[in-house]
């Protein structure tokens, strides 16, 4: 009995099925369209980009990945939409870089330590006091130093349309940590690249490699007891609140580079990559502006809501961090290379003079 009613139930469904499909096409071979959501209209001429990405949105990279996908949407006449897929939702830290090689997402903005293992000349921009100030920072980026690192990413099937800003590393930790020896006996999460890990090891202290998104719960249970990163990260993942000091060392640039899958861009139209790289210029442009902006101002709203205590070094405490921090430098010449390390110093030079 139980198997006829089961019968019955599937003759039922398929009949209701064919009675759609032929009401459908019986209405548009007479010229009528059923009714159709807007936004559908030209929908299998749209070009559509996947951009994952690991922060939340009300971060530099969350909002400038918003930004950029609102230009492209204007600048090509809605021929291109950009799909964005924020806070880790798509794919994490360790996997999006694979993903991107794969074309399973065409666009990512990793961070510049996430992709050292694989293109070791990145580990420049992970030198602790790199770069001194914004403009040495923009010099090099913009110039002979950044076009070296983008050409780097070729090798590996990635085209890099841009370097996006977030702002300097500032340290948390359970314990005031103000001179370089308060490091000893601390125990970091950091990203993966060597140069973070030695940073840190030259004082005396340990590290674990965690994504980003794990660093929260491992503060919380104390697998780790420190961290490094921008306000904007330590604000929007709430790590004051699992973290009793914070200092204003500025001792690290955190920035991204912003990816398309290669093979993937080149076979775009050259009026649509064109359009592309409009958007992704002038969302450039005014990133260097609003991620200052945003770290400051979370850095006022973490004043406000949480009990962390706050210190920021004075310039002889910095340039103290700064004489021990940049020993670390001869071990990283050979794997970057002479020539960038090079070129990276005489901008260094030239701006500390300043
Ligand atoms: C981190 O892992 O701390 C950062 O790379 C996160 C990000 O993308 O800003």
């Amino acid at each position: 009995m139980r198997a006829l009613w089961g019968y019955l139930l599937l003759i039922g469904l398929g009949l209701l099925i064919a009675v759609y499909i032929s009401f459908q096409s019986f209405f548009t071979s007479f010229g009528f369209n059923l009714p159709k959501d807007e936004e559908q209209v030209g929908m299998k001429d749209q070009i559509v980009i996947k951009f994952s990405h690991v922060v939340a949105e009300n971060t530099p990279k969350g909002l400038a990945a918003n930004r950029f996908a609102q230009l492209v949407d204007e600048y090509t006449d809605h021929r291109v939409k950009i799909e964005v897929y924020p806070n880790q939702s798509l794919y994490s830290d360790q996997e999006e870089i694979e993903a991107l090689q794969e074309n399973k997402v065409q666009m990512i903005a990793p961070t510049a330590s996430k992709i050292t293992s694989i293109s070791k000349k990145w580990m420049l921009l992970d030198l602790p006091y790199v770069f001194p100030t914004d403009a040495a920072l923009q010099e090099a980026l913009n110039g002979e130093v950044g076009e070296e690192l983008l050409k780097q990413l070729n090798i590996i099937d990635i085209e890099g349309l841009a370097f996006w800003s977030n702002n300097y590393k500032q340290i948390t930790s359970s314990k005031p940590i103000r001179h370089p020896s308060d490091f000893a006996g601390k125990h970091f999460r950091i990203m993966p690249s060597a140069v973070l890990e030695s940073q840190f090891k030259h004082f005396g202290a340990t590290t674990s490699v965690l994504e980003f998104n794990e660093t929260f719960k491992s503060l919380e249970i104390k697998e780790t007891d420190s961290q490094e990163n921008t306000i904007s990260n330590i604000y929007s993942k709430k790590l004051y609140e699992v973290q009793k000091y914070l200092t204003i060392s500025d001792h690290g640039y955190l920035g991204y580079v912003v990816m398309i899958n290669e093979q993937f861009w080149n076979k775009l139209p050259l009026d649509i990559q064109q359009q592309i790289q409009r958007a992704m210029d002038d969302t450039t442009k005014w990133l260097w502006i609003k991620s200052n902006e945003l770290n400051q101002e979370q850095l006022r709203e973490i004043r406000q809501k949480s009990n962390i205590d706050i210190y920021t070094l004075s310039d002889e405490e910095k340039k103290e961090w700064m004489d021990e921090m940049t020993v670390i430098y001869p071990e990283f010449e050979s794997t970057i290379g002479t020539e960038l390390m090079g070129k990276m110093e005489k901008i260094r030079e030239k701006y500390l003079k300043e």
